[in-house]
């Protein structure tokens, strides 16, 4: 029936009766009509509607079901739309928010303009060489680290290239309404000043798409500035860099400066470096050498889009050279100076005194005893972290089971340290907990910033999705088969961590501003809590269970807890519903008492939470659910066996080798030696420590003592550089968990959980019980141990290290990774 042919009738006349007009009037002949409807038809009609309303209902309600995972939680934002903006946090709006890239500027617009610097090493044999631009470990630099960085207003870095050191100062002016100026020096230096070597710096400057735009500013062939204008930034002018001495050039030699550009255009912020790559042609630098110069080519717009949106500046010079890049803000009217030159020196000079005496303040490593070159250790350390902040915006893939594909979450930014800026440039959540360990000692404001952020990616069921890679960026750097994340799958919510910390804080001090940002946190930290201590129980009451492992794969030799955050750590062999899972339940307990803390702080309801807190720290609960008996350590609980191995598939049996299909699979399959049964699974490692590691045991309780009888005994986890993470003794020690996995988890040592084992000895050692005096000197050695060699492995390899050896120990895995392992400066600080 169109919706022409409905009319309602005026009012008066019968009620919800229709009048009809044209073809469907001719109905009104049917016997029955006058509303004297047949009692079949009646019935008819009715068992239709019923269908209709009940399947109309079904498909909503299977709408609502797929969409629940998309549907934010009903509470107010933590940082609202306007939080990040320029007019409400001008101090944050500008800063070396991409961290993926060696030095890259951006502010936090959603559509942000980007901006940053590649390079490449000229006059080589290699065809082209290579141009650096996102951190990688492929390139092989010696380093790259920030000396100083605050996080907010400066930092200094240094690269080091095998033959130059490249440093890369950042500077910014406060004024006018768009977050003020900023200004960049970038210094190329020769490590062997006899040494010729000429390289090529391209700082570029580019559009998120269309959101924007930018005008080039040309003279005499060179690209002196740009112009631009972008919604949240206004207008701006960038003053592309120019050397103004040739420095490398001898007495009586003629300077070598060549300049070039590229002015084209990036469909995506991911395709720079290629496109760039695209406009290089081969040029003679001079009648003396034959190799290779590589230079930009100009103009190269496509016909079809607006406009250029991305611009480049090519400077070729003999080492040694510097370079300034101004960004001025074009709603800064009354700019006394610019930053450059003699004044970008003397506030570059007054920061960093700024930032020396500020971590000598919070810190008081000086006052420790602590060297010079230590201390310079513990300011790179605290410089990474901070220098490693980015600034994201997109969404997430995700999936719950009522989704047959994957879906996108909401557009949300992103406010985040980054656990290694070449392997994790993005966020990761349970990291993130430790970071704020670090980054709320520096400036407590940018953790609540930080934290703030990731709280208002929350939805309806209290799920924060545990792998952020937002961004067109941040997704080229990711596999896709790793991008979707699962609303039934948890990460250690660790959190909960700096938020004891500063409700411990706000009980002492009162401080307002902390008061209400803890009561704008509360409603969402409710919902958080309710998830886990939900969807994370077990088949028994308060008992708690890691989900997303999969029980089907049969290429594990013992199927991965992603979701623990500890990997390849061995857990029950066989994943089933009944098995429990010791680490969850410490977090959860730890969570249910700072909960009751802040709920009680604000005058809310903590009762529960402290029934909770009670019954999840009750140690003789504890015991009977995770202690094993036989083996004396606290453990996981399920359907387990030790005796398994990876093992070469055999061939179908009665088959010639002609026979068999090309494509076999012959990666190592899991073989299953002696059936498994319930039980306490016996590995030991990090995960026994947990009751410990989170002050649950008892002060006094035995189990204490025998815990530390455990971790000092070099057979199972002490070791000179830290605790390795499983003991050595284990079966699972140093084993691959696949034919291609090496060892995660099942041996190095790693930082974050070093830290809480320091923070749990520095409170054993102050609180009254019989262990009290061994507490205190296994923390001695303990952190004397993590410090000398994390530090001695940064001075020998110029890196901080993902984990490290537990034999030797040397830093492993991904570098620089200045996440967690970044806590060393909290170590040195003992601050816990
Ligand atoms: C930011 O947005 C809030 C509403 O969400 C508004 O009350 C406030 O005035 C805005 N602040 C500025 C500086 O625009
Ligand atoms: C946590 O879950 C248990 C049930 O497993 C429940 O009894 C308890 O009240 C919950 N705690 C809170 C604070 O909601």
């Amino acid at each position: 029936m169109s919706k022409a042919g409905l009319r309602q009738r005026p009012k008066g006349k019968e009620k919800n009766t229709y009048e009809l007009s044209g073809d469907e009037k001719r109905e009104e002949k049917w016997p029955y009509a006058n509303g004297q409807l047949d009692p079949y038809a009646k019935a008819i009609g009715a068992a239709v509607v019923i269908v209709m309303t009940v399947l109309i209902t079904y498909f909503r309600y299977q709408q609502y079901l797929r969409d629940i995972i998309i549907t934010p939680i009903d509470s107010p934002l933590i940082i609202p739309a306007n939080g990040s903006s320029p007019t409400v946090n001008p101090s944050r709006f500008w800063g070396t928010y991409r961290p993926q890239a060696y030095f890259g500027v951006k502010s936090r617009s959603k559509t942000s303009p980007v901006l940053g610097l590649m390079w490449m090493t000229q006059l080589t044999n290699q065809m082209p060489p290579p141009l650096r631009h996102w951190c990688d470990q492929g390139d092989g630099l010696e380093s790259y680290v920030w000396q100083k960085h605050d996080g907010e207003s400066f930092g200094v870095q240094e690269i080091k290239e095998k033959l130059y050191t490249i440093k890369t100062e950042f500077l910014k002016q406060p004024g006018g309404d768009h977050g003020g100026d900023w200004s960049a020096k970038i210094s190329f230096i020769p490590k062997d000043p006899t040494r010729s070597v000429v390289v090529s710096s391209f700082f570029y400057l580019a559009l998120d798409q269309d959101n924007g735009q930018l005008e080039s500013k040309i003279t005499k062939g060179r690209l002196t500035s740009v112009s631009g204008w972008h919604e949240d930034l206004g207008t701006f002018e960038v003053q592309m860099p120019n050397i103004a001495a040739a420095e490398g050039a001898k007495a009586g030699e003629k300077p070598q400066v060549k300049y070039s550009y590229f002015v084209s255009y990036a469909k995506q912020l991911d395709q720079l470096k290629d496109i760039l790559v695209n406009g290089l042609k081969v040029e003679a630098w001079d009648k003396g050498r034959t190799q290779p110069y590589f230079s930009l080519s100009g103009r190269r717009v496509p016909r079809d889009v607006a406009g250029p949106n991305f611009m480049v500046k090519q400077v070729t010079a003999q080492l040694p050279f510097t370079m300034e890049v101004i960004y001025q803000s074009g709603s800064f009217v009354d700019r006394q100076e610019e930053l450059s030159k003699e004044k970008f020196t003397a506030v570059m000079q007054s920061k960093e005194q700024e930032f020396d005496a500020k971590f000598e303040k919070v810190f008081l490593l000086a006052q420790r005893g602590y060297k010079v070159n230590e201390i310079n250790f513990a300011k790179s350390a605290l410089s990474n972290m901070l220098g490693g902040i980015g600034y994201f915006y997109g969404s997430s893939l995700v999936k719950s089971r009522y989704n047959t594909e994957p879906i996108n979450y909401w557009e949300a930014p992103l406010y985040t340290a980054v656990p290694s800026r070449p392997f994790f440039p993005r966020g990761f959540l349970w990291d993130e907990g430790f970071h704020n360990m670090l980054i709320r000692m520096w400036n407590s404001d940018i953790s609540k910033d930080i934290i703030g952020h990731w709280m208002d990616l929350m939805n309806t069921e209290g799920w924060i999705p545990r792998e952020q890679i937002l961004g067109t960026e941040a997704r080229a750097k990711v596999p896709s088969e790793f991008v979707v994340q699962r609303n039934t799958n948890a990460n250690p919510p660790t959190f909960f961590l700096p938020l004891q910390s500063l409700i411990k804080e706000m009980i002492q001090s009162n401080k307002p501003s902390d008061k209400a940002y803890l009561k704008a946190l509360y409603p969402r930290l409710r919902t958080w809590f309710n998830y886990y201590n939900t969807t994370q129980k077990g088949d028994i009451p308060f008992t708690y269970r890691w989900h997303g492992r999969d029980p089907t794969l049969t290429k594990q030799l013992n199927p991965l807890t992603l979701t623990s955050g500890l990997d390849d750590y061995p857990r029950a062999s066989h994943p089933t519903t009944d098995e429990r899972h010791v680490d969850l339940r410490c977090w959860i307990a730890l969570a249910a008492g700072v909960m009751r803390d802040i709920a009680r702080s604000l005058g809310q309801e903590w009762q529960s939470y402290d029934d909770t807190h009670r019954l999840l720290t009750d140690n003789t609960l504890l015991d009977k659910l995770h202690w094993s008996p036989k083996a004396q350590q606290y453990s996981d609980w399920g359907l387990h066996t030790d005796k398994a191995r990876l093992e070469k598939p055999k061939p179908p049996p009665n088959q010639h080798p002609s026979q068999r299909p090309q494509q076999m699979d012959t990666d190592k399959i899991r073989v299953i030696l002696t059936e498994p049964s319930k039980q306490f699974v016996n590995a030991f490692g990090y995960v026994s420590l947990f009751p410990f590691l989170l002050k649950i045991v008892d002060a006094k309780s035995p189990k204490l003592d025998k815990i530390l009888t455990d971790i000092t005994d070099p057979t199972k986890l002490w070791t000179d550089f830290g605790l390795r993470s499983i003991s050595r003794n284990s079966k699972f020690y140093g084993r691959f968990n696949t034919e291609h996995d090496p060892p995660y988890w099942r041996g190095p040592i790693w930082i974050n959980m070093n830290y809480l084992s320091l923070s749990a000895l520095h409170h054993y050692s102050s609180v009254e019980g019989p262990y009290k005096e061994r507490a205190k000197t296994v923390y001695s050695s303990l952190r004397k141990n993590l410090v000398t060699n994390i530090f001695k492995e940064f001075e020998r390899t110029g890196y901080i290290w993902e984990n490290y050896n537990d034999k030797t120990g040397e830093g492993k895995g991904s570098h620089p990774f200045t996440g967690w392992s970044a806590l060393v400066v909290l170590m040195m600080a003992e601050t816990f």
